[in-house]
């Protein structure tokens, strides 16, 4: 079974998700109302602090509809430039909603201030849009699931009130970053007018996203979301499910903010270019293969081929995103392979993920991933009849299946190899468990 590090959003429901869609009550989401769905709106409500909440199938459905609600199609988008409604919505902030947008580059997916404040237009003028709305994210996906200051959302909010211009956020993964922040959702919604938050990524629902807002405005928002095909009828179905989710699947997302943090240390360990530590806030870890010339693509396929899957996040960075699997995933930094050898794989000398070991003199630093069904107990001994297969390769572009002649090379090169133990059935800590160990090894 591979390592799906490619995102949050293939988690799997649990089983109490399961029963809870079995058994939920169900009627018209068009007519008189899902009872299940309007539970669902009600909680997300309760959670933001907003007066009502709107179920709908997507992240990109709650911004669009949030955009079209608040704008009635007319006017200019201030958002961030790496915002996921200008990154990956198809364009239908203009190609569906009509508006204009006024993208501005933001640190660490926060915008300035000041050049907000020079981007709007609180009124038409004769050769500029007036500014509809004011968009942020938290937590930011393109800048590696950072979590925008409280501070600075306030600012912004206020910015935008005291031109009369809404503020929307955009938290598809709002409570990773009200986990990292240690505050209630409402806490951070509490800055923006209208937020959006998705149930279906570290939440671990299977579909489905909420508006919440003032109630006029979640009326409104209904009808667009009837304008785009977004009824639900029995979504119920469904809407148990997140239900399920934010009763009991908050908390727990601070293990994907810990597991992210020993993977970006483990890859940090074997050379710093790979990860900025500092920018890993919650779940994503954006991995920066420029300095050993590998595109992120090379390095992406090679994984893939070794039972670990991650993300192309643009040309030299990788991403990978920790979220809650059906075997869990643990971690361990260790040694690694020696210096300047054909790289064998280094062995776990310790069970639990929570202790280092120390790297001796003459050997590189490796992570290893491990995905068993006690991620906090993968041991280091083999179950007596277990099956190996083991492979290793050099990631350098120009050859990437030969390990020696790739070494003779003079560019620094990630170097990789992975084995993958089926450990015996009678093994009391991993009871038929698949194991994947990843070492990257420089
Ligand atoms: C910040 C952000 N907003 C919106 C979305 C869209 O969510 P969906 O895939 O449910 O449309 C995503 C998805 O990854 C996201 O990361």
């Amino acid at each position: 079974m591979a390592i799906d590090l490619r995102s949050d959003t293939v988690t799997q429901p649990t089983e109490a998700m399961f029963e809870a869609m079995r058994r939920a009550p169900l009627g018209d989401d068009g007519r008189e109302g899902d009872p299940t769905v309007l539970a669902l709106e009600a909680l997300a409500a309760e959670r933001t602090g907003k007066e009502a909440g709107l179920f709908v199938s997507s992240g990109t459905m709650g911004n669009l509809v949030a955009l079209l609600a608040h704008t009635g199609r007319g006017g200019e988008v201030v958002t961030e430039a790496g915002s996921h409604i200008l990154r990956s919505e198809m364009g239908g902030i203009a190609g569906i909603a009509g508006l204009f947008h006024r993208a501005v580059a933001g640190e660490r997916g926060a915008m300035d201030v000041e050049t907000v404040r020079g981007a709007i237009s609180a009124s038409l003028m004769p050769n500029r849009l007036a500014a509809a709305l004011i968009c942020m994210e938290t937590t930011h996906n393109d800048a590696g699931g950072a979590v925008l200051p409280l501070a600075h959302m306030k600012a912004i909010h206020a910015l935008g009130r005291a031109h009369g211009i809404p503020v929307h956020t955009d938290g598809a993964r709002l409570f990773n970053a009200a986990v990292k922040l240690g505050v209630g959702a409402a806490e951070i919604a509490a800055h923006s007018d209208t937020i959006t938050f998705c149930i279906s990524k570290g939440l671990s629902a299977p579909v489905g996203s909420v508006l919440a807002g003032p109630r006029a405005f979640i009326a409104k928002a209904r009808a667009y979301r009837r304008m785009i095909g977004g009824n639900l009828r029995q979504g119920g179905v469904i809407a148990a499910a997140g239900i399920v989710a934010l009763e009991t699947m908050v908390e727990r997302l601070a293990d994907d903010h810990a597991t992210a943090r020993r993977l970006a240390e483990g890859l940090h360990r074997i050379d710093p270019a790979l990860v900025d530590l500092a920018r890993v806030e919650t779940n994503i870890v954006q991995v920066e293969t420029r300095r050993f010339g590998q595109p992120a693509a090379v390095l992406v396929a090679d994984l893939r081929q070794r039972g670990v899957l991650a993300g192309v996040w643009s040309n030299w960075v990788m991403r990978m995103v920790t979220h809650r699997m059906r075997r869990g995933i643990s971690c361990h930094s260790g040694a690694g392979v020696p210096n300047g050898n054909v790289p064998r794989p280094a062995r776990v000398t310790r069970s639990c993920g929570r202790h280092e070991n120390p790297v001796p003199a003459g050997r590189s630093p490796a992570l290893l991933i491990i995905a068993s069904r006690r991620a906090r107990c993968a041991r280091s001994r083999r179950a007596p009849n277990s099956r190996t297969r083991e492979s290793s390769f050099s990631g350098s572009p120009a050859n990437t299946s030969n390990w020696r002649s790739a070494t003779s090379g003079r560019r620094p090169c990630l170097r990789l190899t992975a084995r993958q133990t089926r450990s015996a059935r009678t093994d009391p800590c991993r009871p038929g468990a698949t194991e994947m160990k990843i070492h990257l090894n420089r």
